[in-house]
């Protein structure tokens, strides 16, 4: 086993420095053909908290930090990037029907209010999307006041979501 220890780990390192040149797509096009300020009302406090806190996953950009550029780093953003805003698209957000829009705004609410969002590894690398309890009260308010709008807008069955 020895005696091919050294031929796999320059091995090891070769594979590492190939996979330099291997950039996975970067989420920075910014287009926002269904911005959720096109619908709802956003105070600008709440996007001060939405912007750092939510946008890096839930939206077309991405602020990328300098280990972005390392592999495999790289890959592992991009997959969180890709399920986050597969999941939510605050770009994006009033593209979906009004049923949907509603169960997102609700499972913000869940989300936020569980402490499960932002993610973990997240908040660990990125000191500004810590969130007080003030401003996780801030955003579960206002996303039922947006709940409340869908609500006086449209007749209560259409906001209900049934899996088409
Ligand atoms: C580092 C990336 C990242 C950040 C930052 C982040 N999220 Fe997420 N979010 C994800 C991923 C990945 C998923 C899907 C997997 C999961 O549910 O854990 C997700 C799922 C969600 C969901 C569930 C949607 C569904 O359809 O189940 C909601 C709601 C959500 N995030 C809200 C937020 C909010 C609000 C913030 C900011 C306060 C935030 N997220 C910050 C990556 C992120």
């Amino acid at each position: 086993m020895y005696k091919y220890g050294k031929k796999i780990l320059w091995g090891l390192l070769g594979v590492l420095v190939i996979i330099q040149f291997i950039h996975p797509e970067r989420n920075e096009s910014g287009s926002a053909p269904g911005d959720i300020t096109g619908k709802y009302t956003v105070p600008g406090e709440v996007m001060a908290v939405l912007k750092p806190a939510c946008y890096d996953c839930h939206s077309n950009l991405t602020r990328y930090p300098w280990y972005a550029n390392i592999q495999p780093v790289a890959w592992w953003l991009a997959a969180h990037v890709n399920d986050g805003k597969r999941h939510l698209n605050f770009h994006e957000f009033t593209t979906r029907r009004v049923a949907v829009q509603n169960h997102k705004l609700e499972e913000i609410i869940e989300m936020v209010k569980e402490e499960e969002m932002p993610l973990g590894s997240y908040t660990w690398t990125h000191a500004d999307a810590r969130l007080s309890d003030a401003q996780r009260e801030l955003i579960v308010n206002w996303a039922k006041s947006a709940m409340d709008s869908l609500k006086a807008q449209y007749p209560a069955d259409s906001l209900v979501l049934r899996r088409k």
